[in-house]
């Protein structure tokens, strides 16, 4: 039976034959971000739906291209448009474009999404480093590994302790200071949507220690550790969680704080990529 491992590599295949350069470092930008593609340089971009085995986004704010090229002299493949558990996609696959990135060589992976602000110091478009998440799909059985053991070489039971790391938010802190830029720092809960939380989910989600919902990224990051890669998660606060004064729920909404926010993103991205070791 073809794995997703293996159906990886033949996607990978099919984007080598496109770039001389192997990427290292893998972006995936989130709901609202695709502007920030416009900072890599001598891209070349497909679509992903010339990506054998690759699943269709359905999400109108989504684009749906791959661009390899370099940021800040490095190389880099920048997804943007991503797939989501509430499209109705099997676990499993919501973990395929991370394991196409190991494949075409990547090892570092900024992972960036849009969220509700939970904590009431936030404000909308504040963006917060990743520490640690909660993934409710993962903790009702529904984590990308479900399924059959994984090929020899990786690990079923994976370890999430400091899957977010800690030189790369480091890192992250030292750009914005050097920017002038406030980072917030925080737990992602992943919750599976696409509906937005009632209040009392809310009151809820701030009781049990999360900072920031939304509706993807923690199966990225659980494919990602899996494949031993380095992790840097930015959340965007594209509005005050449900309930919260200030709240505003509008996709159309959320996606006009997250353009207005993608500087800012960029400006980290940039600046994490610059200073991340040889
Ligand atoms: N809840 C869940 N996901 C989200 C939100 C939210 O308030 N905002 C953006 N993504």
């Amino acid at each position: 039976m073809q794995t997703w491992s293996d159906r990886a590599v033949v996607a990978a295949q099919v984007i080598q034959a496109q770039v001389s350069r192997a990427p290292t470092i893998g972006v995936i930008l989130g709901t609202g971000l695709g502007g920030v593609a416009a900072n890599v340089e001598d891209g070349v971009t497909m679509s992903t739906a010339t990506i054998p085995h690759y699943p269709a986004s359905t999400v109108r704010s989504h684009a749906g291209v791959l661009i390899i090229g370099t940021i800040s002299g490095a190389p880099v493949a920048v997804l943007s448009g991503r797939i989501h558990s509430y499209e109705g996609y099997e676990p499993g696959l919501l973990g395929f474009p991370v394991r196409v990135l190991h494949a075409l060589g990547v090892r570092t992976l900024i992972t960036t999404n849009a969220a509700g602000a939970l904590n009431p110091e936030f404000s909308p478009g504040d963006i917060m480093v990743i520490e640690d998440h909660l993934s409710f799909p993962s903790l009702a059985g529904r984590s990308p590994l479900i399924g059959t053991e994984p090929e020899p070489g990786l690990r079923r039971f994976v370890d999430l302790t400091g899957a977010y790391a800690l030189d790369l938010r480091r890192l992250a802190e030292s750009v914005a200071l050097d920017a002038a830029m406030t980072l917030r720092q925080g737990t992602y809960v992943m919750v599976g949507g696409p509906n937005f939380e009632t209040p009392a989910e809310v009151r809820f989600l701030r009781l049990i220690g999360a900072d920031a919902v939304g509706m993807s990224t923690a199966p990225e990051v659980i494919v990602a550790r899996q494949l031993d890669m380095q992790v840097l998660g930015l959340s965007v606060m594209s509005n005050m969680a449900a309930g919260l004064p200030g709240a505003l729920l509008d996709h159309d909404d959320v996606t006009a704080v997250m353009r207005r926010a993608a500087p800012n993103v960029a400006r980290i991205i940039r600046g994490v990529i610059a200073r991340l070791p040889a």
